[in-house]
């Protein structure tokens, strides 16, 4: 029996995977204007780049070879700095790769992950391409966990994001303990025990790192990134800290060489310059504060953060606002597909001259309050 002849749309659907049979690509748009949507560092380039950018221009990188498969010298320099062995370390494309290769290793098709929304959404991106059940519980008032519900789902992965992308809300350390000893005791729907991910993306700027307690939680896998105090998002290095044997499983499925070169000099070079990330984390807690007591004082509603990012709910209309921000460079995030966070924005804390512009485009606009 011959097949019929199909054109490319339905070749591809009958192609397939059912799991990405509804996914679209992945492009998204790229506004101009300075992007506070992203939640990365506006306070100037870290001095790494100028260091590796010197070796480069005087032929100190060699490019002409593959970097070290596994990144090992680099694992070595941030075993040490994050008082973990190295084992304990496997380093990715961003930590975007990490929550990837955590799902290629760890979760088959139809076992369940969950997490508390709304939350950071490559996590649902990753765990439909690998087919996974995904469970997503709202959180409470205050943006508290909804434990009982998640834990009801009996997940293989259970992720936590502290501070939470885009709530700005931290878990406690208790919290993430209590949890980590539940999901390891409590049978999953498999039958076996469960990981916790914890995902600290935005742990310089509040909430505590728990890359030690890896020792008396075995279950649990912390996630980190350059990409927001380090100020590198451009050279995609994210990494993830677990029990060695836990890691011994997602190094098992990391592509070799995910890692260039460059971005390995970079991660290596970051590390000279760990008083400029301090510090640029200190000044955004001042910031964070002060635009938080400007934006009050305007009518709007604004979440305690622990992170480089404000979530906030302007008193009038939040296209308006937007759109008025945009036209005056300024680029914020707003969610129209996201009803839990209708009439919100999300915006990242920049230096004070940036945040005196946006607070100039805001006054003039009616607020409640009339100005
Ligand atoms: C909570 C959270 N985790 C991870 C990431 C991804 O970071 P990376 O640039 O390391 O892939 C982001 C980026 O916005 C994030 O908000």
């Amino acid at each position: 029996m011959s097949v019929p002849p199909l054109d490319g749309a339905a070749l591809a659907s009958a192609l397939a995977r059912p799991a990405i049979v509804g996914m679209t690509p992945q492009r998204y748009p790229d506004p101009s204007g300075l992007r506070l949507d992203l939640n990365t560092n506006l306070f100037g380039p870290n001095p790494a780049v100028a260091q590796v950018a010197a070796a480069l221009a005087e032929g100190r990188l060699d490019l002409t070879q593959y970097p070290q498969s596994d990144a090992a010298g680099l694992r070595s320099a941030y075993a040490k700095h994050l008082h973990v062995g190295p084992e304990q370390l496997c380093f990715g494309n961003g930590s975007d790769e990490m929550i990837d290769l955590l799902f290629k290793a760890y979760v088959d098709p139809t076992e369940v992950v969950a997490w508390a929304v709304p939350t950071f959404s490559m996590y649902r991106f990753y765990a439909t391409v690998a087919g996974a059940r995904v469970v997503e519980a709202s959180f409470g008032p205050s943006f508290s966990l909804p434990e009982e519900e998640l834990l009801a789902a009996r997940p293989k992965v259970l992720v936590l994001c502290s501070p939470n992308n885009p709530t700005g809300s931290a878990v406690a350390t208790s919290q993430v303990y209590r949890l980590a000893t539940l999901l390891r005791d409590r049978p999953t729907a498999e039958g076996g025990p469960g990981l916790l991910v914890l995902d600290e993306a935005y742990g310089e700027f509040g909430g505590a790192h728990h890359a030690s307690s890896i020792a008396a939680h075995p279950n649990l896998v912390v996630l980190r990134t350059l990409s927001k105090a380090m100020g590198l998002a451009g050279a995609r290095i994210g990494m993830a800290i677990a029990d060695g044997a836990v890691m011994d499983r997602i190094a098992a499925v990391k592509p070799p060489f995910n890692l260039n070169e460059v971005s390995i000099a970079l991660a290596h070079a970051a590390l000279d310059h760990l008083p400029w990330v301090e510090q640029v984390a200190m000044t955004v807690v001042q910031e964070r504060q002060w635009l938080a007591q400007q934006l009050q004082s305007r009518g709007y509603v604004v979440h305690p953060s622990s992170a480089n990012f404000l979530l906030v709910r302007p008193p009038g209309e939040v296209d308006e606002v937007v759109r008025r921000l945009a036209a005056a460079g300024l680029v914020v995030r707003h969610f129209p597909h996201q009803p839990a966070l209708a009439g919100h924005v999300r915006l990242t804390v920049p230096p004070r001259e940036v945040g005196q512009r946006l607070l100039a485009v805001i006054d003039t606009m009616g607020g409640s309050d009339g100005r």
